[in-house]
């Protein structure tokens, strides 16, 4: 079990696939350290064959990159520790997202495996929001340097399955606690490791501040558009056994709704963040 381990970069942009990982809770130090050193690097990486996860050991494993989140602060989950995330209930498929970013401490890692897959569609693909932030012409990183947006989610998904072709990839009401959160977040953070800049956008976005809605809108197109261009992505064909963990500091990710109405379901496991830092500090 302690070979060599391997890391494929996959993308110009972002994500690698790992051989040679056993994951789980008793992943010793040294592999540790090269895994979360390639996921700074890489962003989002890919682990096949780790069929021997469940639930338990998936978060065992989680948990040695840092303290867990509550598995998500708005879904009624049933756990404490992972998000279930099911086809006709899919986590804001169709939509490009970080992961929770209408909290004050937005996650800072995402662990996701797979446990059911539908025959065909259902991929997922993952943006790097610092090549993003780079690629920005100087005069509109100017201006998103000192922006801040605010996140919410009163309106997402289920108001948002209106915009949408299969409403059944989105959550319902029902499967929201009554709680709305409401953050204001710099559209431009420092990343905690790398210092990295990197757009903090997202579904989640209601409005920058000192902006009317209409105006909101066209610069958050325009910055969403620079963020899910295809080359700044990699895009991931689940297999069963397959575990993606991404840096939710440093990309969005969109579920791709294409597999009708096929079962499929995820565990999804996330580490706890910290509240994200403007470039003034
Ligand atoms: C998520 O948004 O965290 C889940 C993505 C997926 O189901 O592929």
């Amino acid at each position: 079990a302690d070979g060599p381990i391997t890391v494929r970069q996959l993308g110009g942009s972002l994500g690698a696939e790992i051989e040679g990982v056993r994951l789980g809770g008793d992943l010793g130090p040294g592999r540790l350290a090269a895994v979360r050193a390639a996921l700074l690097r890489h962003k989002v990486v890919f682990f096949r064959g780790q069929h021997h996860l469940d639930d338990e050991s998936h978060a065992d494993f989680a948990e040695l990159l840092g303290p867990l989140t509550t598995a998500h602060p708005t879904v009624n989950t049933g756990s404490a520790r992972v998000l279930r995330v099911t086809a006709n209930r899919g986590m804001a498929a169709n939509s490009w997202h970080t992961d929770v970013s209408f909290v004050d401490r937005v996650p800072a890692i995402s662990v996701l495996r797979s446990v059911v897959l539908p025959d065909f569609g259902g991929n997922t693909v993952w943006a790097n929001t610092v090549t993003a932030y780079d690629g920005l012409p100087e005069p509109l990183r100017a201006l998103v340097d000192r922006l801040w947006a605010v996140h919410t989610n009163s309106y997402d998904y289920a108001q948002r399955d209106e915009e949408h072709d299969q409403p059944d990839a989105n959550y319902t009401r029902e499967d929201f606690a009554s709680q709305i959160f409401e953050t204001r977040h710099p559209v431009v953070h420092v990343h905690p490791e790398t210092g990295e800049r990197s757009l903090l956008l997202g579904n989640f976005v209601k409005s920058f501040e000192g902006f009317g809605s209409t105006e909101s809108i066209a610069l958050f197109n325009l910055l969403q558009n620079r963020i899910t261009k295809l080359e700044n992505t990699v895009r991931w064909r689940w297999a069963p056994g397959d575990v993606a963990m991404w840096d939710n500091r440093s990309t969005q990710h969109y579920a791709v709704a294409d597999f009708d109405h096929q079962p499929r379901e995820m565990r999804r496991i996330t580490v706890q963040g910290d509240v994200p830092v403007s470039i003034d500090g």
